[in-house]
């Protein structure tokens, strides 16, 4: 029996105790929902979609049951302190449990708030769709069009601004190129064909990006939002030194340059993407430079080399053509068409924004998602916008 002064066990910390176990039979759901839609949406495997549909909108039952949850635990904080009264050990005791209760309810409302956009990452995933890796140029809408010339002038013009220097005089003599752009929007289409394919072929595995002859190094910077590393190879001294300058200025440092001979330079194979935009002007020169290429990478690389004279020395190489100026290694028509039908489930999204340092239930999802192209971001909205203004 209680004695008169001393207090119930529970007495102050009832509800406190309540919030706890409804908020563990919370996160246990969600966690169990995210364990089965992770593993449906586990690399290569066709998702079984009226599954994942029902846990999507059975996760959003929780969710919503989630925030309710939140939003009650004021009302059952303040019955938890009436009900010590003005017992002293009893309201000592209502505190402490409630500020045990701050981090996980802090951590709760985190991961209820990502919903929109994990929400927004799946539904895609449940209609997935068939989409080309590089649409028809000419069924573009015209304000694509406009916008996609207006893009390549203006890149145009920021390649001359970042690059005033002349050739160097032995680069010159050695065969070189200047440094000439390939129009942006073009190099854009042909990398995100090629990060769609990596997926396909290495998902979730970094991705290592080449552009053979780089100049001022523009392209490997806007390779890096689709693979984890790029680089750039260049014999032009200056061209090499402003590249390895700019690249220092980013925000990131998944970037660098490396001074070198195409013709001759031996690490190849370290990559998984290898872009050149005919770097050397003599033919012959140049058709060795593909030579030794193609002879130091391993089957199932990715080629990037838009002009014409490329076509016909891939085909002899056992190197077929993926679509437009994307070429795969190692491999015959049937093998690349086979890549290019997978690819063209892949989703079209980038990681455009770092990671949150806050770990996540939604976490192994994002991960799975990632690997099949889809992020959690919100998709009637633009990704960059910021909520802050
Ligand atoms: C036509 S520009 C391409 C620039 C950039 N990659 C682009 O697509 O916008 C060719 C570049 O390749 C470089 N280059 C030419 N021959 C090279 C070689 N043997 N080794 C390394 N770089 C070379 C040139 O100095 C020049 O910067």
């Amino acid at each position: 029996m209680i004695g008169a002064g001393v207090m119930p066990p529970e007495q102050g910390t009832a509800g406190a105790a309540e919030m706890r176990e409804r908020m563990d039979r919370v996160r246990n759901a969600l966690s169990t929902n995210v364990t089965e839609m992770t593993a449906l949406l586990a690399p290569a495997r066709i998702p079984d979609r009226s599954r994942l549909n029902h846990i999507l909108l059975e996760t959003n039952h929780v969710v919503h049951a989630g925030h309710r949850l939140i939003g009650e635990s004021g009302r059952m904080r303040s019955a938890d302190l009436a009900a010590a009264g003005n017992i002293p050990e009893a309201q000592a005791a209502m505190h402490r449990a409630w500020a045990a209760l701050a981090m996980p309810i802090n951590q709760l409302r985190l991961d209820l708030n990502k919903w929109t956009h994990v929400e927004s990452m799946l539904r895609p995933q449940v209609k997935q769709r068939r989409l080309p890796l590089i649409e028809t140029y000419e069924k573009l809408p015209g304000t694509v069009i406009t916008r996609e010339t207006v893009g390549d002038v203006l890149f145009a013009d920021l390649h001359t601004l970042l690059n005033p220097l002349e050739q160097d005089e032995d680069a010159r003599a050695h065969g070189c190129h200047r440094d000439i752009p390939l129009p942006q929007s073009r190099f854009l289409r042909l990398v995100h064909a090629a990060r769609r394919c990596m997926c396909v072929l290495k998902p979730g595995q970094p991705t290592q990006f080449l552009d053979v002859g780089c100049g001022a190094g523009l392209k490997v910077i806007s390779a890096a939002p689709y693979f984890d590393r790029c680089a750039g190879l260049e014999y032009d001294p200056g061209y090499a030194k402003l590249a390895a300058k700019l690249f220092r200025g980013l925000p990131h440092d998944r970037c660098r340059a490396i001074p070198g001979d195409a013709l001759t330079w031996d690490g190849y194979h370290n990559f998984d993407v290898l872009y050149f935009f005919r770097p050397i002007r003599d033919d012959a020169l140049l058709a060795q430079m593909e030579q030794h290429i193609l002879d130091s990478v391993p089957e199932g690389t990715l080629l990037i080399a838009p002009y014409r004279t490329f076509v016909a020395r891939a085909e002899r190489n056992n190197c077929a053509n993926v679509t437009a100026d994307l070429w795969l290694t190692g491999s015959d028509a049937a093998g690349a068409a086979r890549l290019r039908r997978a690819a063209e489930l892949i989703g079209t999204d980038v990681p455009l924004q770092a990671g949150a340092n806050v770990p996540l239930i939604w976490d192994p999802l994002i991960e799975a998602s990632r690997r099949r192209g889809f992020e959690p971001t919100l998709r009637w909205r633009h990704p960059l916008e910021d909520d802050s203004v």
